[in-house]
């Protein structure tokens, strides 16, 4: 009987040649941490399909955001809960809505970190749409170009307020062109564009728009975000966002999406950024308080699989638990 003449072993034999040959590292710098920001003092209302997430008002929001940043965490994606919803989620664009305000408050106390914030109208639009709604042939849709006229408002509001990253997650054509413009015209050049370029119409959504009560009142969002068979389209719509003048692009969801990841990076040598949305973390979160799954290693797993597809930046709402995870346990992201 012949034996094995090529030994694959011999590389796993002891850790520190394992951490020698290492491909991917999962880094604290890398992650970004989700923030839902509503009205009002000393709020924090727990998100009952998000266990261990909560929304909350504008002081805690603050309060969170200096123990990020003293965690490692370098970045915070802000989402906001309006007063009032209307049919074209104007308080989207008021300089007094919750996002502004939220941006205002945590620079002020933690002027490094980066402030990145999601610009889009379903959770400001009575109609829980992500763009403004027309009547063609006696149905309704979303209107495209009018859209992009109220999301270039908002991203100019999140920059006047201080945001360092805009970031559109409308899925509206020709958004990142018209937010750029608006941005350079009001004298933001210096803020980063983030596109949520390929930003699927996918179920794993559900926890967030309970979340955020952003969920539409009627119909769904198929005729905006992408078709979840395909991946051609995820390419054509980054090469359009980077045209337009995106800085970085994100493919979203992230764990069903690794191979849209994995494909970009090798088409695009522009940073990507990959969101492991709500219900990814649901389900992670779910099966571990079952004690079926071992919560630390099995998200430490799944996000170092988003790292060795090709992402260079991770949204997830894990971010603070690793973090915390860290500095108990250094092994488990051991280059930090
Ligand atoms: C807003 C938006 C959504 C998410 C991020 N921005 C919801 C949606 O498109 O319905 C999802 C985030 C998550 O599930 O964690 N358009």
């Amino acid at each position: 009987m012949a034996f094995p003449t090529h030994r694959l072993r011999r590389l796993r034999r002891t850790e520190k040649v394992r951490a020698m040959v290492r491909q991917a590292h999962l880094e604290l710098n890398d992650l970004v941490m989700p923030l839902i920001v509503r009205p009002g003092q000393r709020v924090s209302r727990p998100i009952v399909s998000m266990p261990g997430q909560a929304q909350m008002s504008v002081d805690f929001a603050v309060e969170e955001c200096l123990e990020l940043e003293s965690l490692g965490i370098p970045a915070i994606l802000l989402f906001g809960i309006p007063e009032y919803k209307d049919e074209r989620g104007s308080s989207a664009w008021s300089e007094d809505d919750v996002i502004p305000t939220a941006i205002r408050a945590i620079r002020q106390k933690c002027p490094d970190l980066i402030i990145m914030t999601d610009v889009c109208l379903c959770e400001y639009t009575s109609h829980g749409h992500c763009g403004l709604l027309r009547e063609v042939n006696g149905e309704m849709v979303v209107d495209n170009d009018s859209t992009l006229e109220c999301l270039s408002k908002i991203a100019v509001v999140h920059a006047q307020a201080g945001a360092d990253v805009i970031a559109p997650s409308d899925m509206m054509d020709g958004r990142i062109g018209a937010i750029r413009k608006a941005l350079d015209a009001s004298g933001f050049a210096q803020v980063i564009l983030l596109s949520y370029a390929a930003k699927y119409a996918s179920s794993f959504y559900g926890p967030f728009r309970q979340a955020a009560e952003s969920a539409p009142k009627f119909g769904d969002r198929r005729t905006y975000q992408m078709d979840y068979h395909n991946s051609d389209e995820a390419i054509r719509e980054i090469r359009l966002d980077l045209e337009e003048g995106a800085d970085m692009v994100m493919v979203k969801p992230a764990l069903a999406y690794l191979d849209v990841i994995q494909r970009v990076k090798q088409t695009f040598p522009v940073p990507l950024a990959c969101y492991s949305v709500s219900g990814e973390y649901s389900m992670l979160k779910a099966a571990a308080q079952q004690g079926w799954l071992d919560e630390r290693t099995c998200v430490v797993e799944a996000l170092t699989g988003m790292k060795r597809a090709g992402a260079d930046i991770i949204i997830t709402y894990f971010a603070k638990d690793v973090a915390e995870w860290v500095r108990q346990i250094p092994s488990l992201c051991p280059r930090e």
